[in-house]
């Protein structure tokens, strides 16, 4: 490792901003810090660099800052790492939209991100299927001498990642740790005969269509442990009367907005989530159960895209945790954003793991506010708004 002081001074400097902020978060880490590192001994050629899975910008902005680099390709699951990059250049390159035009620019998984690449410098996912698809098309699209680094934190490691990678990769490797990250080397790309293997799908006993998935959409194809019970209030106690203009507020594999969808045949269902994956498989969910004339998607943060007053219930699953940080703070932005997109009149009805005790904060912020089921794990509630 050489030296880290410099580049690390630089990358102290990024905010998390808007993703979720807390003392304890930080927007980089050591495998950052070892893939910006190990980057400086490879060949660096303007437009053929490709970045993906970049948090907040640490990957981005530390490779513009170390080298004269221009034109890298980025791919960000997520909005809010989308925003949060855009943010960073501005304050911490002082870079206008034009200029930061000229330095990176996002592109989806796909041809345009990789085509013709030599390097693509990459945070791990988390999902082995994540690094499958990632994997799959930088074999498909990328230049035959391409070199991929992967970084991640040993906690999140695994021998299967080398073993996915290696499908796609002639040779493997792994370096040392340092400071509990390391990183994966793939080179010589052997590319993919037949169709990509995503996105997925598979039934559950529980519902009459499938659900789709891509390798970053949360939970894969499963159907939700806290959607399920969710799922059964809606079955046991529909709200009354029926809903017409319906949101679901993370919609992650589309479960929730299509059986809404199914349920209320003549309701418009808004899905809507942060995440590219999510969209994408929502979109197949509906598709395949036939109702994506009625369910309309959207990639954006929290309700951003719902106009004002316009639901009369919001479906709400939110996550606990942030990357692999547990956190309360993503639920508690998904649950702020609700009583704008309400009408008066209108209901949220929300699962939750029942230790985390949500009803105090929508009580406060939406109405009032029942207690629909409970299992050993989850609570759904519904609160109506005033
Ligand atoms: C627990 S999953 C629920 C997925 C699906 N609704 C279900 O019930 O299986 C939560 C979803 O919220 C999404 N999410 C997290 N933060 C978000 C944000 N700020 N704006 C929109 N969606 C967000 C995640 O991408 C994820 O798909």
């Amino acid at each position: 490792m050489g030296s880290v002081t410099e580049l690390e001074a630089f990358l102290a400097r990024l905010s998390r901003e808007p993703d979720i902020d807390a003392p304890e978060l930080q927007a980089y880490d050591a495998a950052d810090l070892l893939l910006l590192d190990a980057a400086r001994s490879l060949k660096l050629r303007d437009g053929d660099v490709v970045v993906v899975g970049d948090r907040h910008g640490a990957l981005t902005l530390g490779l513009l800052h170390e080298t004269a680099l221009r034109g890298l390709r980025v791919h960000q699951d997520g909005v809010l790492g989308e925003r949060a990059l855009t943010s960073n250049a501005t304050r911490v390159l002082g870079a206008s939209p034009a200029q930061q035009t000229e330095l990176f620019q996002h592109h989806p998984l796909g041809s345009s991100l990789f085509g013709g690449a030599t390097l693509v410098v990459m945070q791990l996912p988390r999902s082995l299927s994540e690094l499958e698809e990632i994997a799959w098309h930088i074999a498909t699209h990328a230049s035959p001498d391409v070199v991929v680094i992967a970084g991640g934190r040993d906690k999140h490691m695994s021998h299967s990642m080398n073993e996915r990678l290696g499908r796609y990769f002639g040779e493997v490797t792994a370096s040392r740790g340092w400071r509990k990250a390391r990183m994966l080397t793939a080179r010589g790309a052997i590319r993919p005969l037949g169709d990509p293997p995503f996105a997925l799908h598979a039934r559950d006993p529980e519902l009459d269509f499938d659900l789709f998935a891509f390798g970053a959409t949360f939970g894969g194809t499963a159907f939700d442990h806290g959607s399920r019970l969710l799922v059964q209030t809606l079955r046991e106690r529909p709200p009354s009367p029926d809903p017409t203009h319906i949101v679901d507020l993370g919609c992650g594999n589309g479960v929730l907005a299509v059986t809404a969808a199914l349920q209320w045949p003549r309701a418009r269902v808004l899905a809507t989530d942060q995440s590219a994956a999510a969209v994408a498989a929502t979109k197949l969910t509906a598709q395949a159960a036939g109702v994506a004339d009625r369910v309309e998607v959207h990639r954006a943060d929290a309700t951003d895209s719902v106009p004002t007053g316009w639901a009369d219930l919001v479906l709400l699953n939110p996550p606990f945790h942030t990357g692999a940080t547990v956190h309360t703070a993503v639920a508690h932005r998904l649950m702020r954003a609700v009583p704008r997109v309400l009408q008066p009149g209108g209901e949220l009805r929300l699962v939750f793991n029942s230790g985390l005790g949500y009803r105090p904060l929508v009580e406060r912020i939406i109405g009032p506010t029942t207690q629909l089921a409970r299992n050993r794990t989850f609570t759904v509630l519904s609160s109506i708004a005033r």
